[in-house]
């Protein structure tokens, strides 16, 4: 691996937290290798497009931004510029680029990202597009690569890679792979040097992660690990993103209920409520084990709420199958939904379907707006329904557009708006708020005590608030 001094990178990172987290392991590597954070296109000696695929409107999104670097790249030769992530595992995306984006200079996957110094020297000793990307990852995990996380309290943390549903809509097992688990002391041990360096929040991040475990030798599982972290000194709060309704066990249901730090706000992917449409896309349960599965956590968990993913327009999607999805919506009443049209993508099962038994544009449109408008209302009266309470709230700054309030997050996810307390600084700090006022997509309200325990050592020197 060569050293380079006063070389700037930026990457740009599409989709998920998964993306989000490949994107600090890049990072980490370059900042080993000497490179340093650039504040712009222009000012930068690499670009690197970390891409997502699984809806077209992203792969869209990529191919543009690419093509726009085409004159950047023209008035600066001497940059590098480089396409990682999902999209690179698509054969199709690497044609699109020989043809279209020869002013690329490599191209790597999700599987090798860890090669990331090694590919950078080649490219620069090429005059042609260095494609490399592994089909699948290899034996063994990728541990102890260096990673530069972003500012803040909050760390991601893979735990397992891959998916093994198959759902027949997604393009994920094909982009990511099977399922891997990292071994648990791995991830614990990550956990402790976190919390040592002034973590207070963990995320803990997989495609599917309550298959965490199955495929470790002893077996383990999610309840296990979210166990062992509760232990953990110095971590406050603990998350995992994203679980599948159907490997919910009662004992991972206990474990959260039981637990101080793990979050009571489940996000369970619905897709569908009708049963034709959920066997249709391969989710494994019906909507009456879901609702099962519902009633179960609210038994076992106090104050759990819920959120989830919706796709409307799946081939063959009747309006009575969608009245279906909208019924279990009103039933259910989910904190919030990401609602989502259906994209067809290549090599999926449901991509033949939609070529036979599309669901017309325009109904895919009007079911979306249909969809949207219910949870919205269901939203609000959720948030309605926070007023008059307490909870605490991490300050992730202030608001970008308004500056007479801190933004922050809730344990369950909510966007927090708080009023500032002039010449203190609460960010990257644990307040308790009084919750005020409710709209669709935030509550806001005042700082009712002080910060929750001591400032975090990341380099945030803060005034105590005065009460
Ligand atoms: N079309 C539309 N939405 C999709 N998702 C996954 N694949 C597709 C697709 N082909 C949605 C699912 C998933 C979320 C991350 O993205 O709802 O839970
Ligand atoms: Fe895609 Fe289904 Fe795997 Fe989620 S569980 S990543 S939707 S195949």
């Amino acid at each position: 691996m060569r050293g380079v001094v006063g070389v700037q990178y930026l990457i740009h990172t599409l989709g998920c937290q998964m993306n989000e987290r490949d994107s600090e392991i890049m990072a980490g590597q370059l900042e080993t290798m000497g490179y340093t954070a650039a504040a712009s296109e222009e000012q930068a000696d690499l670009i690197i497009i970390n891409t997502c695929a699984v809806r077209a409107s992203a792969e869209d999104h990529a191919f543009g931004h690419v093509g726009r670097l085409k004159q950047l790249k023209e008035a600066k030769p001497s940059m590098t510029l480089a396409v990682a992530g999902c999209m690179a595992q698509e054969p199709g995306t690497i044609a699109w680029l020989k043809k279209h984006a020869p002013h690329v200079d490599l191209v790597f996957g999700t599987h090798n990202l860890h090669q990331l110094p090694r590919l950078l020297d080649e490219a620069s000793e090429r005059d042609e597009m260095l494609v490399e990307v592994w089909k699948s990852a290899g034996d063994s995990l990728a541990e102890h690569v260096p990673s530069r996380r972003r500012d803040g309290v909050r760390a991601h943390v893979n735990i397992i890679y891959g998916c093994d549903k198959f759902c027949t809509y997604c393009i994920v097992p094909f982009t990511r792979g099977r399922e891997r688990s990292r071994a648990m002391t791995d991830i614990l041990r990550e956990v402790q040097a976190l919390a040592r360096e002034g973590y207070q929040e963990v995320m803990f991040l997989g495609q599917n992660v309550n298959s965490y475990g199955h495929d470790l030798d002893p077996k383990v599982d999610l309840a296990d690990l979210l166990e062992a972290v509760e232990e953990v000194d110095g971590i406050r709060w603990v998350h995992y993103m994203t679980p599948h309704p159907r490997d919910f066990s009662d004992r991972l249901l206990e474990v959260i209920g039981a637990s101080q730090k793990i979050s009571r706000q489940l996000h369970l992917p619905l897709q569908a409520g009708s049963n034709p449409i959920l066997r249709r896309m391969n989710r494994k349960y019906t909507r009456e084990q879901y609702m099962a599965l519902i009633d179960r956590a609210r038994a076992a968990i106090a104050d759990v709420s819920f959120t989830t993913d919706i796709i409307v327009g799946f081939p063959g999607e009747t309006e009575q199958d969608f009245e279906q999805t909208l019924e279990m919506v009103r039933e259910i009443r989910f904190d919030s939904a990401f609602t989502f049209m259906y994209s067809p993508r290549e090599g999926t099962p449901a991509a033949r379907w939609e070529g036979r038994d599309p669901v017309p544009n325009p109904v895919k449109k009007d079911r979306l707006n249909r969809l949207m408008e219910l949870q919205y209302e269901i939203s609000l009266e959720a948030n309605q329904g926070l007023i008059g309470k307490s909870m605490v709230v991490l300050v992730e700054g202030v608001s970008k557009k308004n500056d007479s309030v801190w933004a922050g997050r809730s344990q369950t996810g909510k966007v927090v708006l708080v009023d500032r307390v002039p010449g203190i600084d609460l960010t990257d700090r644990f307040v308790p708020v009084h919750i005020d006022a409710a709209k669709t997509f935030y509550l806001s309200g005042s700082v009712t005590g002080d910060p929750l325990g001591a400032p975090s050592a990341l380099g945030h020197a803060l005034p105590l608030l005065q009460s």
